[in-house]
């Protein structure tokens, strides 16, 4: 079995859509996941992820880079802060946010911060979605070590978070404005009517196709208005195209209201 076989069985039996990603960074995780298990054909594997769901948790794993941080690149946040969601509270009394490829939690946790702080009596809405049923575990959860909150000044610490040991719980308030689910961006339907959507440090790992799809994708999601925030390492060329308006780097706004 070649690789583009097995992509498609993992497609047709497991429902993940490994198209979309870049294949030699891709082919590359799989390869070195195959050979630590002493494992050389495709098909081999393919039985032992159908077999073992502890071997399928660490094939996704592999795939899904997990790492996310609180107010990562806080330079960046800041603009969110003092640019992005006053415009968008001015003209909107609660917000409908979507964090997309959420990981573990930080980054709607962060959003649900500023929010609490700028519009505390409002009701937001903040889903937050990502393809690994492990990373929404831990974020449902709300424990992190101390690299994870490193960004956040020590009031916020103190206002938005408890100590258990050495971690950092976040607390029940920040935490109940953040509904998690499972949500794959290469294959599951869009939802929409979004003020806000931060996409960010996930599209790096897909083709340019599928990015490109995305990022059109994104424009429907958002309401008249809107906008998408992107990572720090990404730029969407295609804004004017796509319909966009570029807000600043790394913000770009569907016109409108
Ligand atoms: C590096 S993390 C980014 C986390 C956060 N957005 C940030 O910037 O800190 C990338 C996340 O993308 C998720 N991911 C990868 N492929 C995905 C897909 N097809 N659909 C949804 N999420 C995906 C991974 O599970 C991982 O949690």
């Amino acid at each position: 079995m070649d690789f583009n076989e097995f992509k498609g069985q993992i497609h047709r039996r497991f429902g993940l859509y490994l198209d979309g990603y870049k294949e030699t960074q891709l082919k590359r995780r799989i390869d070195s996941l195959m050979n630590q298990l002493g494992i050389r054909d495709y098909a081999a594997y393919l039985r032992l992820l159908g077999e073992d769901a502890a071997q399928w948790q660490r094939f996704i794993d592999k795939i899904t880079i997990n790492v996310s941080e609180f107010f990562r690149n806080p330079e960046i946040f800041a603009r969110l802060e003092r640019e992005v969601l006053p415009g968008l509270l001015a003209r909107h009394k609660s917000l409908k946010v979507w964090s997309a490829a959420c990981a573990d939690g930080p980054e709607p946790y962060s959003v649900a911060i500023l929010l609490d702080e700028q519009a505390p009596m409002a009701r937001h809405k903040i889903d937050a979605t990502d393809i690994d049923e492990g990373a929404l575990a831990a974020a449902r959860r709300g424990v992190y070590p101390p690299r994870a909150v490193q960004a956040v000044t020590p009031e916020r610490l103190k206002r938005y978070f408890r100590r258990e040991g050495e971690n950092y719980v976040v607390s029940e308030k920040i935490k109940a404005m953040v509904n998690f689910r499972r949500h794959d961006l290469l294959k599951d339907p869009f939802p929409g009517g979004y003020h806000l959507i931060l996409c960010r440090n996930v599209v790096i790992y897909f083709t340019a196709a599928a990015q490109l799809e995305l990022y059109r994708r994104f424009y429907q999601a958002l309401a008249p208005g809107g906008v998408l925030f992107i990572g720090a390492t990404e730029s969407l060329f295609q804004y004017r195209e796509l319909g966009f308006e570029k807000v600043a780097p790394w913000f770009y706004r569907r016109p409108g209201l």
